[in-house]
C-alpha cells in the first residue's frame, strides 16, 4: 500500500492553550483534523460555559474553518445546570474530570468524586460525556500503578453506579485500561496518543533523560504499549484517536522539575500511520482516526476526504521555542497535496 485515503479525522483530545502558544499551535491541529475536543485546563480553567464560549472564540480566531469541540472542567463546585444548559445551547461537547493536582493546571479539580456525584447523575440523564483522566494522586501510590489503581478504586465502582454515563477514559497507557474498556459497556471508550504507542519508559531513559517524553499518564513498560497498539489497531469502536498533544516552552521542559506534555500535534496523523504501518493495520486507520470518534460522540463522520501517501517526512528539531515529538527524525508517511 502506497496511498490511503481516508475520512478527514478528529483529534478526541488536544491541549491549544491560550494567548500567543493558542495562536502557535492551533494551525497545526487544524493542518490534520476537521475538528477536536479541547481540554479545558487553562492556567485559569474553562469551568463555565461562558468561559468556554470566550474560549471557542480564541481558538475560532486562531484557526479559521476549524471546529473546536469544547470541554468544560469539573470542580468540586461544578454547576450541574450550568453544564447542561452549556450541553443543551451546543457550547459544550463534554466535560472533563482531573482528580486534583493529578496533572498540569489541575489544582482546581475534583478533590473526591463523591462530591459531584449530582453532577455526573445530571450528566448521565442529559447524555452529556465525561472525560476522565484516570490517575489517583495519592502519594502512596507509584507513579506507574496511577492508572490501574484508579480504575479499580474510582472507575470501576463509577461504571457500576451510572452505568448509562458514557464515558471516555483519555489518554490510555495501560493493559488493564485497554483491557477494563474492551470489557466495559458500549458507554466507555478511550483515546491513545501516539507516543503511548511509540514509546516505553525505557525512551524516558535513552541515553540520559529525555524530559520531551515526559507526560501524564507517564510512559509504562513495554508489555503495556503492545496492548495500546493491539487496542488502536483492533478495529474496535471503543478506541480512537486522541492526541494529548501538550506543549510546553522549551525552557520549561529542559529544567530541573520539568513540565509534563508531549507536543506531538505538528504530524500527529503521520506518526498514528507509521504504527498502524508497522502492525500492518493500514485499513484500520479511518476507523480509528475517522469514524470511532464520531460514533462515540454522536457527531457526524467529515464528509472531506484526506490522502496520506508513503514518503518523507522531516520532524524539524524546534518550532519556535517548542520541541515537538521526533524531533529530527523521519516518519514515513505523508499527506498528500
Ligand atoms: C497535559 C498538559 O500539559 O496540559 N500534560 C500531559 O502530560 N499530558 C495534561 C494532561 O493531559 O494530563
Ligand atoms: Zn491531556
Amino acid at each position: 500500500m502506497t496511498t490511503l485515503t481516508i475520512r478527514r479525522p478528529d483529534d478526541w483530545h488536544v491541549h491549544l492553550r491560550d494567548g500567543a502558544m493558542l495562536a502557535a499551535v492551533a494551525p497545526f491541529t487544524a493542518r490534520q483534523f476537521a475538528r477536536a475536543i479541547v481540554m479545558p485546563n487553562l492556567k485559569t480553567p474553562v469551568t463555565t460555559t461562558a468561559l468556554a464560549v470566550a474560549y471557542r472564540e480564541r481558538i475560532a480566531a486562531a484557526a479559521p474553518g476549524f471546529t473546536p469541540l469544547m470541554t468544560a472542567y469539573l470542580t468540586d463546585t461544578t454547576d450541574a445546570a450550568d453544564l447542561i444548559s452549556g450541553a443543551t445551547d451546543g457550547v459544550l461537547t463534554a466535560a472533563k474530570l482531573y482528580p486534583a493536582n493529578a496533572t498540569t493546571n489541575s489544582a482546581a479539580g475534583v478533590t473526591d468524586i463523591a462530591r459531584i456525584m449530582p453532577v455526573l447523575e445530571a450528566m448521565a440523564g442529559a447524555g452529556l460525556p465525561l472525560l476522565v483522566h484516570g490517575e489517583v494522586t495519592a502519594g502512596d501510590i507509584d507513579i506507574f500503578d496511577r492508572e490501574a489503581v484508579f480504575i479499580d478504586r474510582i472507575l470501576s465502582p463509577l461504571v457500576t453506579r451510572l452505568p448509562e454515563l458514557r464515558i471516555v477514559l483519555e489518554h490510555i497507557t495501560t493493559r488493564e485500561a485497554a483491557d477494563f474498556v474492551t470489557d466495559a459497556g458500549p458507554n466507555v471508550a478511550a483515546t491513545i496518543t501516539p507516543h503511548h504507542l511509540h514509546h516505553s519508559r525505557n525512551a524516558l531513559f535513552a541515553g540520559g533523560i529525555r524530559p520531551h517524553l515526559y507526560c501524564l499518564p507517564i510512559l509504562k513498560r513495554e508489555t503495556h504499549r503492545l496492548a495500546l497498539r493491539a487496542a488502536a489497531t483492533s478495529g474496535s469502536a471503543k478506541f480512537f484517536l486522541g492526541t494529548d498533544s501538550a506543549p510546553h516552552a522549551v525552557d520549561t521542559k529542559e529544567a530541573a522539575c520539568g513540565c509534563a506534555g508531549v507536543f506531538n500535534a505538528p504530524f500527529a496523523i503521520e506518526s498514528y500511520a507509521a504504527v498502524f504501518d508497522e502492525e500492518a493495520a493500514m485499513d484500520r486507520l479511518e476507523g480509528f482516526a475517522s469514524l470511532h470518534g464520531p460514533a462515540f460522540y454522536r457527531l457526524p463522520v467529515n464528509e472531506a476526504r484526506v490522502t496520506l501517501e508513503r514518503g518523507v517526512t522531516v520532524v524539524p528539531e524546534r518550532f519556535g521555542d517548542l520541541v515537538p515529538f521526533h524531533a529530527g527524525e523521519t516518519l514515513g508517511w505523508r499527506i498528500a497535496a
